[in-house]
């Protein structure tokens, strides 16, 4: 079932599933609040990113587990193929790599089908310019701040300019992507990028691997402001 008051007004947390303990996934989301955090799901193949992770069954599993906003991240070749599978396990929002679609337009339209809010997502080395012609379609963009595969990664400054070029080519197309960042993000780095625009804040170990993960939800969202 799908939540009807999703928060998609910034800034959002986005606490990354990747970080979580698995054999107690129930209480690693129960720190997640509907009303203001969406639930962020790092999906894997070992072949567009090397790291295999998790499929659609898990995704149910977490919409059976949490009413709030399912943020599903795909780091899969030729995604289109598998995003009706991912729209029926529950996701709110599907995300693909620019990278790793053959037909990016046909791999959007198929999340649109799904019934789900579109993202596109960029690896660190991929220009902001080749995203130009998907923004009017997109409901967000991703400005990956790590090479995607792995949590724990260190937050790559550098992207910055990407965040500011994606807040100014919105403006200048009266675009309505939200730009969500992911990697590397913890309380300081958060501020940075929240600095240069961004406005979702994914979080896997800054939240999952810290004593307390409630209050490092806590402080992650008063770092976002
Ligand atoms: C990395 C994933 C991230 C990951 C972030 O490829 O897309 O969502 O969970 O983990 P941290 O926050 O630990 O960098
Ligand atoms: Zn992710």
């Amino acid at each position: 079932m799908r939540s009807k008051s999703f928060p998609l007004t910034p800034p959002i947390a986005a606490p990354s599933i990747l970080s979580a303990d698995f054999a107690r996934l129930a209480e690693d989301l129960a720190i997640v609040d509907p009303a203001r955090d969406w639930v962020h799901c790092d999906v894997m193949d070992n072949h567009f990113v090397p790291n295999l992770t998790f499929g659609p069954l898990i995704v149910a599993a977490v919409r059976k587990l949490t009413p709030a906003f399912v943020d599903v991240h795909l780091m899969i070749d030729e995604p289109a193929r598998l995003v009706p599978e991912f729209c029926k396990a529950g996701a709110d929002q599907v995300t693909v790599h620019l990278e790793a679609c053959i037909n990016v337009s046909a791999a959007l339209a198929a999340v649109r089908e799904g019934g789900a809010r579109v993202g596109l997502a960029l690896k660190p080395g991929t220009p902001f310019a080749s995203a130009e012609r998907y923004l009017s379609d997109l409901d967000v963009l991703l400005v990956m701040t790590v090479e995607p595969g792995f949590g724990g990664q260190e937050f790559m400054e550098d992207m910055l300019p990407k965040v500011r070029d994606a807040v100014a080519w919105r403006q200048a197309h009266n675009a309505r992507y939200l730009i969500e960042v992911d990697g590397g993000i913890a309380p300081d780095t958060a501020r940075q990028a929240r600095g240069a625009g961004a406005e979702v804040f994914v979080a896997g170990n800054a939240v999952y691997k810290e004593r307390d993960p409630h209050v490092a939800l806590a402080v992650l969202r008063q770092a976002i402001g």
